[in-house]
């Protein structure tokens, strides 16, 4: 149904455990979820087959041609699919920007971290005048720490540059490193609440349709 891309062409600014959030409480709700990994590190379908104990169909697509053709397949089997994308500039962002309906551009409280989203922004705003349509794109600030003059300072970089902004912050939390060595999904305290606002909002954005079947429902 939709397609999430998670990109910025900065390393280590939190795609993959972003990825690895929106994964795991969409799973945990009960719906079905297809994996493309487009990173030579494949650091997410590492997680998912090896450490995670989810059932997710995972697909490693290191050749960038393929990502569209398999992301498409994977849109017609489930609820959701998640494309993780190399923290460099790369073909394979620049095809895993342009078949997604949400870009999710994770920013960590650095000028760097600001710098590169800025590029990632553009590269999703050439992807969707070739393909000659709309793709959403919002930051999400990850590694957060509200109340400090750095967090206000990466705020107002983002706003002069008039990047989207969702308005969930992914603190810096020691749950998020621990999920990498456990696998388990944070379902409380912050991190378990920041992950459940996180899918609302994007719900509400309307890029996840079947939850708001699901809310209809209920
Ligand atoms: N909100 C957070 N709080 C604390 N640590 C975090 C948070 N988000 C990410 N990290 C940690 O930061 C490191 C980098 O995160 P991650 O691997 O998700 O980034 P990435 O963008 O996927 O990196 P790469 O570009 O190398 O693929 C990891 O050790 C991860 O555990
Ligand atoms: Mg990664």
């Amino acid at each position: 149904m939709s397609i999430i891309t998670m990109a910025t062409t900065k390393g280590g600014a939190g795609k993959t455990t972003v990825a690895e959030m929106i994964i795991g409480v969409v799973h945990n709700m009960g719906y079905s979820i297809g994996v493309i990994d487009s990173d030579p590190n494949c650091s997410l379908s590492s997680w998912l087959m090896y450490v995670s104990n989810m059932a997710i169909e995972t697909r490693q697509v290191l050749d960038e041609t393929k990502i569209v053709e398999e992301a498409k397949a994977l849109k017609r089997k489930h609820d959701l699919v998640i494309i993780d994308t190399p923290g460099a500039r790369s073909q394979s962002t620049v095809f895993a920007v342009g078949c997604a309906d949400l870009v999710i551009i994770p920013v960590q409280l650095s000028n760097s971290d600001v710098k590169e989203a800025v590029k990632t922004y553009n590269l999703v705003k050439g992807a969707a005048d070739m393909a000659n349509r709309h793709i959403d794109a919002r930051v999400l600030f990850t590694g957060y720490t509200p109340k400090t003059n750095i967090a206000k300072e990466v705020r107002k970089t983002v706003a002069k540059h008039s990047l989207p902004v969702l308005e969930t912050r992914m603190h810096h939390l020691v749950a998020y490193k621990e999920m990498s060595f456990t696998g388990k999904i944070p379902k409380k305290g912050r991190a378990g609440a920041q992950g459940q606002l996180l899918i609302q909002e994007i719900c509400e954005a309307g890029h996840l349709p079947f939850l708001m079947e699901y809310k209809r429902a209920s």
